[in-house]
């Protein structure tokens, strides 16, 4: 087991390129199952996550290869069952039911698991493909997935008690783009990664309008063909890499992002008094700490609200910012894991019903911790940074799911840290 040792005091300098996003690649490799022919998939993060999801698709028969960033995808010949033993690693596994449904008329997909970050039901996406006439049973741990009488369009609000659902969206724009007639997606979930999605399922000549905004309408059409597509900027490892400038920077540039995708993590950092300023294309950032950081609070909410994976960061933040901050999060009311490991560093914070409360300490201090999530592994990361001693991070394949090559790129902005075998 992983684990790594980082070593306090650091200060980062420099400039680091950004990867391909996670959150994209995923539907957009299920999405490859829609069509026989040959798809392309640039810029797809090399990260645990992303590579179950090839396991997935070369189980289910697709022919898959990978040369660094690209991926290459033939789905000639597909099953519609889902392997169990690689579905339940990986939640976003879901994502393959809207595609196999579409293209082969039924699907067998393993219930999820929950995590940490809390119960991850599916019952919206389960709304939306029953919406297209789908007729579901969940028998033995498995969704039983058909429609027989093939996919009609449908006008469908996907709206949970949380607000919209992202991967809930993908499945059943994946699954409206081969149903006949027109779908009209509701409360749809705007992030950009389900645009991205979008535009490259209108690359294989789907009839898609208004992805990007709350109400998304699909034509269906009878088949799709192969498309060639680059995955955008992975907005979430921007964030991070801003929030470690402003916590331990001096003077960090973060290439290949996308100005528009940051505008929520841009204005809570420069509302915390931190310096946040973009080149003329947008796509490059550098952040500089500011000589008086102050507390402030933030509510996370669906895009293009403040992201829910970026308080774990955020809360790493504020543990050494001078005041009293507030950190709510309305989408993963449980996720605060990271606030217990932070607290073993010294941190002063409360957590109560889905709210941490922190008073920002001078230092913090190395101690043994444990990665939880994906973003609690990276706020731990950051936060052991800035704190004195050499921090031992356990189970660090939490923060591999997600992050490509995180220790080497903050290695080169001049980080001390080494991985070590438990
Ligand atoms: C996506 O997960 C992301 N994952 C998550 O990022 C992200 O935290 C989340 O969206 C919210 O932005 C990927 O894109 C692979 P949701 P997803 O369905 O789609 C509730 C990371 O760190 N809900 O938008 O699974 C749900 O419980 C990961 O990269 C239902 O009630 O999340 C939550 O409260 C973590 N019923 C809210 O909706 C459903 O059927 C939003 O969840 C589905 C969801």
């Amino acid at each position: 087991m992983d684990k790594l040792l980082v070593h306090g005091n650091s200060s980062l300098r420099g400039t680091v390129n950004i990867s391909g996003s996670k959150n994209a690649s995923l539907p957009i490799l299920a999405a490859t199952l829609l069509t026989e022919e040959p798809c392309i998939i640039r810029r797809v993060p090399d990260v645990s996550d992303t590579n179950y999801m090839l396991q997935i698709l070369r189980a289910l028969g697709a022919d898959v290869e990978r040369s660094s960033g690209t991926v290459r995808v033939e789905a000639k010949e597909i099953s519609p069952e889902a392997p169990y033993d690689l579905v339940r690693r990986m939640r976003a596994s879901i994502c393959v039911m809207g595609p196999l449904l579409a293209r082969l008329g039924k699907a067998t997909v393993s219930l999820p698991g929950g995590c940490v970050i809390g119960d991850r039901p599916v019952d919206l996406h389960l709304k939306g493909l029953a919406g297209l006439g789908a007729d579901i049973d969940v028998e033995g741990g498995n969704i039983l997935i058909e429609a027989k009488d093939g996919l009609h369009g449908n006008e469908i609000d996907m709206r949970g008690k949380h607000g919209p659902t992202v991967l809930g969206t993908d499945n059943l724009m994946m699954a409206a783009v081969l149903a006949e007639g027109r779908t009209v997606i509701e409360s749809a979930a705007s992030e950009p990664e389900v645009l991205d999605l979008a535009n490259f399922l209108i690359k294989m000549g789907a009839k898609i309008e208004g992805a990007g905004t709350r109400r998304i309408t699909i034509d269906g059409v009878p088949k799709l063909g192969g498309a060639e597509h680059t995955v955008i900027p992975d907005r979430i490892e921007a964030g991070t890499f801003m929030v470690a400038a402003a916590m331990v920077g001096e003077g960090v540039t973060v290439n290949r992002v996308c100005q528009d995708h940051l505008e929520a993590t841009t204005r809570c950092l420069e509302s915390a008094g931190h310096g946040v300023q973009f080149n003329e294309g947008g796509d490059a950032v550098t952040v500089t700490r500011g000589d008086a950081p102050q507390g402030c609070e933030i509510s996370t909410a669906p895009y293009p609200g403040f992201a829910t994976d970026m308080q774990a960061q955020f809360t790493a933040m504020f543990a050494t910012t001078p005041g009293i901050s507030v950190v709510e999060d309305t989408i993963f009311t449980q996720r605060f894991m990271h606030c217990a490991e932070l607290k073993r560093m010294g941190a002063d914070i409360k957590v109560d019903g889905g709210r941490a409360v922190i008073r920002g300490v001078e230092t913090l201090s190395a101690a043994p911790v444990m990665a939880s999530d994906l973003r609690a592994s990276a706020a731990l990361v950051l936060a052991a940074m800035g704190a004195k001693g050499t921090t031992e991070i356990n189970r660090l394949y939490h923060i591999d799911r997600g992050y490509e090559h995180i220790d080497e790129k903050l290695l080169q902005l001049g980080a001390t840290m080494e991985r070590a075998r438990d």
